[in-house]
């Protein structure tokens, strides 16, 4: 939830209608950190793919952390600079291509990562999956919640679609990430409901505790 007025005024002009709202909840936020980060400290140096309002950075700070978002939209990366957060711009479309001069002690994606971007293409999967595990340091955590919305411009049929999602599933597993599929109550619970493909979650040194 944004109160600042500048703040509201520069998020008034971001692309996505949930991320222009100023109400915008953090309690789901706070249900991950509850549910997916027992035990862990977030102190550390962490990465925010498709930050938002930076809900995930403000409560990183709160623990004594420092955050990093990455995004296309520029009102997005104004409210990160405006709040003192290192902001990178990219399609996050194109990751696998990116150069980084560091790397995290955590990767965090809520709702910024969709299977479909690559169409049905195995490689372009592992690609994605590779780009988000070396960003990691190798005793940090990931946490990948994709919103796996089907693009309105999409011809593939449902075998297709079901594939593509298998595909993305795979592509973690096999660099050692943990999947949970949530149940729709978990879903909204966590704030990654919605017309999506599926509702599955990607974490990498992480101790699930879910509940609902
Ligand atoms: C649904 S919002 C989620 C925001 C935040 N993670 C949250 O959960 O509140 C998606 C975020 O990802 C960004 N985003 C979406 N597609 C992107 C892309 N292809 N490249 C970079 N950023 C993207 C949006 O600008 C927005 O900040």
């Amino acid at each position: 939830m944004l109160t600042d007025p500048a703040e509201i005024k520069i998020i008034q002009g971001a692309k996505q209608k949930n991320v222009r709202d100023p109400q915008r909840s953090r309690a789901h936020f706070e249900s991950i950190l509850s549910d997916f980060f027992q035990g862990v400290r977030l102190n550390g140096h962490y990465l925010d793919l498709g930050p938002g309002q930076y809900d995930f950075g403000e409560l990183a700070r709160l623990h004594g952390g420092t955050s990093m978002g990455v995004d296309f939209d520029p009102a997005v990366l104004e409210l990160g600079r405006y709040k003192g957060f290192e902001t990178l711009e990219l399609n996050l479309k194109a990751l696998p291509q990116a150069h980084f001069d560091q790397t995290f002690d955590g990767v965090w994606n809520k709702f910024a990562l969709n299977a479909y971007w690559t169409g049905y293409n195995e490689d372009a999967q592992k690609e994605m999956a590779n780009a988000i595990n070396n960003l990691v340091v190798k005793e940090g955590w990931a946490w990948i919640a994709p919103w796996n919305g089907v693009p309105k411009s999409s011809d593939l049929n449902e075998g297709q679609l079901s594939e593509i999602l298998e595909m993305q599933k795979t592509a973690f597993e096999d660099l050692g990430f943990q999947s949970t599929l949530l149940t729709v109550d978990q879903a909204k619970k966590y704030g990654v409901n919605g017309t999506v493909g599926n509702n599955i979650i990607f974490t990498k040194n992480l101790k699930p505790a879910l509940s609902g």
